[in-house]
């Protein structure tokens, strides 16, 4: 095990926060057994307390622990998906505090694959609860810099391990109820989701106040951003001219000062949207235009966080 790891995981112990890479997005870590440092954590991202937060662990064993009731689907879910991109709501074991779990019945449980993330858990043993490492409300980080920029002084310290591989954060499906419910989208589909379960999985409108990653005007940049279709962008362009910042398939138009040009393919747009959404905004231009993906359901979870970010 690296040094740094370990001086993670004691920081962890004392009751401080760390900035840990996942293969979706960085994390502020704080040990989720301890109330004190969870009100740290809320006090560093400037959360409301009665948001829940995920809890991480290095296996689904010790997850469980945290769970009074694991039901079939959710063994189903993770023999397949853990660790990896996917976080369970199961209703909560005694283990798990009212100050991780907003004050609700059950918790957020993720095994993350991230080797680095994955280190960091066997190290400090304990469950360590963990939003992505950004102010509320704001972009989440994909990378160790990010975090820097964002928390500053805040985070005792940063795990670097590299730019996160899948770029949007892990998809939520809530197994606490008699259906399986998507909360949010991810690179893990409604549609993966259910074929492994062999049942429908409902895709819930993403709107409850106790669901942060569910407010409506979330994963935002500073700047006003709009979702626009592809036929319509050469219009809005020729109305704003070098005013905007685009976010594009297509080559840049030479009327635009500042132009990112994103892959045709989900995954890869989805491992650059943060950093690309963080250039645009610091690109101080009146508004931001995003040309629409495609509506098909490998784009679910960019669409969700775009229209999130955009009015
Ligand atoms: O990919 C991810 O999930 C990242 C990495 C760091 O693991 N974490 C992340 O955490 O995105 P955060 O706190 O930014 O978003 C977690 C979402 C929030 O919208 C929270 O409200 C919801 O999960 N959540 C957590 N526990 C919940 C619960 N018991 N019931 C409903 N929603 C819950
Ligand atoms: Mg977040």
């Amino acid at each position: 095990m690296s040094a740094e790891v370990r001086r993670a995981a004691e920081i962890l112990q004392r009751g401080g926060l760390v900035g840990f890479p996942t293969e979706t997005v960085y994390g502020l870590g704080a040990d989720a057994s301890s109330a004190a440092a969870v009100a740290r954590l809320y006090g560093a991202k400037r959360r409301p307390a009665d948001h829940p937060v995920i809890v991480h662990f290095a296996d689904a064993d010790t997850a469980f622990e945290w769970a009074r009731d694991v039901p079939p689907s959710a063994k189903k879910l993770v023999a397949h998906f853990w660790p990896g991109p996917l976080t369970l709501i199961l209703r909560k074991s005694p283990k798990a505090g009212n100050f991780v779990t907003g004050g609700q019945d059950t918790i957020g449980l993720r095994v993350p694959a991230h080797p680095v993330a994955q280190e960091l858990l066997r190290a400090f043993g304990g469950g360590i609860a963990a939003p992505s490492a950004n102010r509320f409300g704001q972009l989440s980080p994909t990378t160790a810099a990010h975090v820097r920029e964002d928390l500053g002084q805040d985070v005792d310290l940063v795990l670097d391990g590299g730019p996160s591989e899948v770029g949007i954060e892990s998809t939520i499906v809530d197994l606490s109820g008699s259906e399986p419910v998507l909360l949010r989208p991810g690179r893990i589909s409604a549609q993966a989701l259910a074929e492994i379960l062999g049942t429908k999985v409902e895709e819930k409108r993403a709107d409850s106040p106790r669901h942060s990653g569910g407010l409506e005007r979330h994963y935002a940049p500073k700047t006003p951003a709009r979702l626009v279709p592809p036929h319509q962008l050469d219009q809005e362009i020729a109305q704003r001219g070098a005013k905007v910042a685009v976010l594009a398939f297509s080559r840049p138009d030479e009327r635009v000062d500042y132009w990112l040009r994103m892959p045709r393919e989900s995954q890869g747009y989805a491992q650059k949207l943060y950093a690309a959404l963080r250039e645009l905004d610091g690109a101080r231009c009146e508004s931001i235009l995003i040309e629409a993906p495609p509506e098909t359901p490998e784009w679910a979870g960019v669409r969700d966080r775009l229209t999130r970010a955009t009015t």
